[in-house]
């Protein structure tokens, strides 16, 4: 965290948010075998989601459209010895990146555009792979963006699923949403 105040342009990815602890928990909380073989996490950051991920054995590719924090997600692979972690650079309205069967994003919708664009990655061009997952964490007092994207996605079939979660960071209890969402098969 020192590396990143020296930065020219900290933003959002320059911090560790509550709703990735909340997310790995998540994961860490599955039983052995539920998950697939790899993942893709969106707007990783400097990456937490992502290295709980390739902690549990998934080959795991951390996207974000901020160049510099993919080189700390590396970082902080390389710092944790964690194998099967790659990175690579994705813009939502730019790319489609290769199909997952497991498609992770914590915090990452908080633009007045970001259902749309999500919607299309993950729908329209088929990012998410029929039957795949996509699991999202949010900050409770901050839902509504996320309902959208979440309607959108029951109306095309998708199954939904939701728990509350509470994080105690920076001195403060944050509640955390934690969607499922299950693409329909094919
Ligand atoms: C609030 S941060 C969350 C970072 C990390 N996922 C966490 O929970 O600690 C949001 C991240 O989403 C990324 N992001 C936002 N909009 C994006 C877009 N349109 N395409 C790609 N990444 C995006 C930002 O660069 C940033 O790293």
């Amino acid at each position: 965290m020192f590396e990143v105040l020296g930065q020219p342009r900290p933003n959002h990815w320059s911090r560790v948010w509550p709703t990735s602890v909340a997310i790995s928990r998540w994961l860490l909380e599955q039983t052995a075998g539920s998950l697939p073989l790899s993942a893709t996490e969106l707007g990783c950051g400097m990456g937490l989601v992502s290295m709980t991920l390739a902690h549990l054995g998934l080959i795991t590719e951390g996207t974000d459209r901020e160049p510099i924090a993919l080189a700390f997600a590396l970082k902080n692979a390389l710092r944790n010895n964690l194998v099967g972690f790659s990175a690579s650079r994705l813009e939502w309205s730019e790319g489609v990146g290769v199909p997952t069967s497991l498609l992770v994003a914590s915090d990452v919708i908080y633009e007045a555009g970001a259902p749309e664009l999500l919607f299309t990655l993950v729908e329209t061009a088929g990012l998410l792979s029929p039957g795949g997952r996509l699991l999202l964490g949010v900050p409770h007092a901050r839902t509504e963006l996320l309902d959208t994207f979440v309607n959108q996605l029951q109306v095309g079939g998708y199954a939904h699923s939701e728990g509350a979660r509470v994080v105690a960071w920076e001195g403060r209890d944050e509640a955390i949403d934690v969607h499922v969402l299950t693409r329909p098969e094919a």
